[in-house]
């Protein structure tokens, strides 16, 4: 038994990709240095040293890129702008080289019918920004402001849809506390300060966007990857409900409510940010619309996180394969929270792709993957959730920051050797649900569950 899922008419597909992951071009037309770069060159912080000084050199082959995007039939791209291509220093000199690539793309996705969708930052920051205590230092949030002012003045006039910051919360804990990422402090005081100045940075590009362009369409895009209880005793319920608030609600929350979840606030006790008059709401300010990311999820009990979890499948990056978490937590966020539109900015799966023997890359598991997911997208829709739009992650296989190139989620297989691209089978598959409107699915993805 299948059935078919239209989705409400003026639905928007797309797909992203971010600067650092596809651009190259590290050292071309005046780019500053970033703390990606500066990264992936230290000794054992990416796969094999790997970094984004080449990536899929989309900085000179955008035009094709654009072309492989019409053929797929994209309504939308969301793409990051470089901060330093643009402002090398961080703050000071504009590029202007830099600001004519983002121009000439701009101009291009528009002459192909693609609604373009900017994120200010997408972690790469200028790394002389950094040299002066990167977002720790809360001179960072007036220097984005002004980048985020910049662009907007020069793009505003054919862009309508911003983002300020890309997964602030991966950033900060992943930068700071773990340090996997740039710029790999380990120290988690820091990181639940960083996050709180990303949010200082978020709210005053808001306010500086707004007055330059008060029709423009402005937000943010979180990473949401929800902590659930394997059971339902209150314990571990509890449990879960505590990870939620620290993960999600940690940035949900001052965005939407205005306050930090006062349980994690409690419990970070001297770890708390140090919050300024005024700044609750200033990231509290109305936003257009809000940009979800959504991977996976994390099962867990009071005595702690199930790992795997018996039954699922997961994909190359080792996160569970978990479809029906996604609708969960969209009517939850709307029903939480005081929700702006809300638009599905990332979502997909690594797999080990292969180019076979036909010339073809045969991604069935991918395919697969985006079936359960749209098809719990719109049950959530169903359910009253005004979802405006998904992006696949992503266009292109790319630089996956401490990963390298080792884990590919491209509708576009990239053959890095020869740069050259091809459309997997998940891409053609794409193609044909965005000319629909909609796709068939079969009964169990239909009805989903636990
Ligand atoms: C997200 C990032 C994106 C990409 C995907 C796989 O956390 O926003 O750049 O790396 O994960």
């Amino acid at each position: 038994m299948t059935s078919r899922l239209t989705f409400p008419k003026g639905f928007v597909w797309g797909a992203a990709t971010s600067a650092y992951q596809i651009e190259g071009a590290a050292k071309v037309d005046g780019r500053g240095e970033s703390i990606w770069d500066r990264f992936s060159k230290t000794r054992g912080k990416t796969f094999k040293g790997e970094t984004g000084e080449v990536a899929c050199d989309h900085y000179h082959r955008f035009a094709e890129d654009v072309a492989l995007m019409r053929e797929l039939g994209l309504q939308a791209y969301r793409f990051s702008v470089a901060w330093p291509r643009v402002i090398p220093e961080g703050a000071g000199p504009v590029n202007w080289l830099g600001i004519d690539f983002y121009d000439r793309l701009v101009d291009t996705l528009l002459v192909a019918g693609i609604e373009p969708l900017i994120t200010l930052f997408h972690w790469d920051l200028p790394q002389a920004l950094q040299d002066r205590g990167g977002w720790e230092n809360r001179d960072t949030c007036a220097y984005f402001a002004d980048y985020a002012a910049l662009m907007i003045s020069r793009l505003g006039d054919r862009v309508k849809y911003w983002t300020t910051l890309n997964e602030p919360w991966v950033f900060a804990f992943l930068g700071y506390r773990s340090g996997e990422h740039a710029p790999g402090v380990k120290a988690e005081s820091r990181a639940v300060q960083v996050a709180h100045n990303l949010l200082v940075g978020h709210g005053l590009a808001m306010r500086a966007m707004r007055e330059r362009r008060p029709n423009a369409q402005l937000g943010i895009t979180l990473s949401l990857w929800p902590t659930e209880p394997a059971t339902e005793k209150p314990e571990d319920i509890a449990a879960a409900e505590f990870e939620w608030q620290k993960d999600c609600g940690w940035l949900l929350s001052p965005l939407l409510n205005g306050c930090y979840p006062a349980d994690v606030l409690r419990q970070y006790q001297q770890l708390a940010p140090n919050v300024q008059p005024g700044d609750m709401a200033l990231i509290a300010q109305h936003m257009d619309l809000l940009g979800v990311n959504y991977y996976s999820r994390t099962l867990t009990t009071a005595r702690g996180n199930i790992s795997p979890v018996p039954g699922s499948e997961y994909t190359d990056m080792d996160w569970e394969v978990q479809a029906p978490a996604l609708r969960r937590l969209l009517v939850r966020i709307n029903k939480d929270y005081k929700c702006p539109p809300l638009w599905i900015t990332e979502n997909g799966c690594a797999y080990p792709d292969v180019v076979a023997a036909d010339g073809q890359v045969h991604d069935a598991r991918r395919i697969k993957f985006f079936e359960e997911h749209l098809a719990q997208a719109h049950h959530a829709i169903a359910d009253g959730v005004d979802l405006r739009g998904y992006f696949a992650w992503s266009l292109l296989d790319n630089f996956e920051w401490a990963h390298g190139y080792s884990k590919r989620f491209g509708l576009l297989y990239v053959d890095y050797p020869t740069l050259k691209r091809t459309i997997k089978d998940s891409g053609r598959w794409y193609s044909r649900v965005i000319q629909a409107n909609g796709l068939e699915v079969s009964e169990p993805a239909a009805v989903g569950g636990r």
